[in-house]
């Protein structure tokens, strides 16, 4: 199922404060994509990324423009609307089963399917066998994989991930980029996924969308195969693979071109 427009940013632009102090993060970002799109998020630091997210998040309303998801205008957060932010911020003095089924016990869910979903997706992450256990327990890449089982316990239509994995080392980022993968290949989620990571952003996403320097403005989209090229089981193959190196330095040439304009 296709639907061109399911996430939608119409011209949205956002100021932080008023007259002389102000800054302008973002101007007139006009981005628009499917359903089940992997849309990866890349531009230097300061250009308005995690900005774009909080509107799409609905933590922060747009002083211009609009964005929509499915049609409907994006008015304060839902739990359709799931994030993952680069830190974990988990509840320190619950177990990891609690922090877990968060969402559902407060939206009052039938007990039984939220327990049922609990398991699932900390079986998902590695996390079951630590599901009694707190936060202070698990190691920071652990504590972020419950972060992320948390945001999938409410079956969001729209994962937001912001810089995810920037805080894990290089062997658990790959782990679990294959795991995020796996994820959204079986439940045909939207993501949107925030990375300073080249190499991260072509490997994971069906685009690469490539953002200026603030005031942050959508400079250019690739589309990209990898992401659902079934065949490319081995993470390490991909990689290497010449088009996926030539998609990759198209990207940083890119962004190489912004900073060296600047
Ligand atoms: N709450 C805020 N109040 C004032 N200015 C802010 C606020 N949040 C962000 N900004 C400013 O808006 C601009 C964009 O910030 P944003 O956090 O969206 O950038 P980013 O692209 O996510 O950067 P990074 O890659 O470093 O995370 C920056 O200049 C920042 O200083
Ligand atoms: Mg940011």
């Amino acid at each position: 199922m296709s639907e061109p427009g399911f996430v939608r940013f119409d011209e949205v632009s956002v100021r932080y404060g008023e007259g002389a102090g102000s800054v302008l993060a973002l101007e007139r970002a006009d981005l628009s994509f499917a359903r089940g799109d992997f849309v990866c998020i890349v531009g230097p630091s300061g250009c308005g990324k995690t900005t774009m997210m909080q509107t799409l998040a609905g933590f922060l309303a747009p002083t211009g423009g609009a964005v929509s998801l499915a049609g409907k205008p994006v008015t304060g957060p839902a739990p359709e609307r799931g994030v993952v932010f680069q830190q974990p911020t988990l509840f320190p003095w619950m177990s990891v089963a609690a922090n877990a089924g968060f969402g559902p016990r407060m939206r009052g869910e039938n007990p039984a399917e939220a327990k049922a979903r609990v398991e699932r997706w900390l079986r998902t992450t590695g996390l079951w066998e630590f599901r009694d256990r707190y936060p202070y327990e698990l190691s920071g890449g652990m504590q972020q994989r419950l972060a992320i089982a948390r945001a999938l316990c409410n079956e969001p239509l729209v994962l937001l991930m912001d810089e995810p994995f920037g805080a894990l080392d290089a062997l658990t980022r790959e782990h679990m980029q294959e795991e995020l993968h796996a994820v959204w290949r079986r439940t045909g989620m939207t993501v949107v996924f925030i990375t300073h990571s080249v190499e991260e952003a072509v490997y994971l996403g069906t685009e690469v969308v490539v953002m200026s320097p603030r005031p942050g403005r959508i400079v250019e989209r690739i589309p990209l195969p990898f992401a659902r090229d079934e065949s490319a089981a081995d993470i390490r193959a991909v990689k290497s693979s010449p088009d996926f190196i030539r998609a990759r330095e198209r990207v940083l040439s890119l962004i190489w071109g912004m900073q060296h304009d600047a």
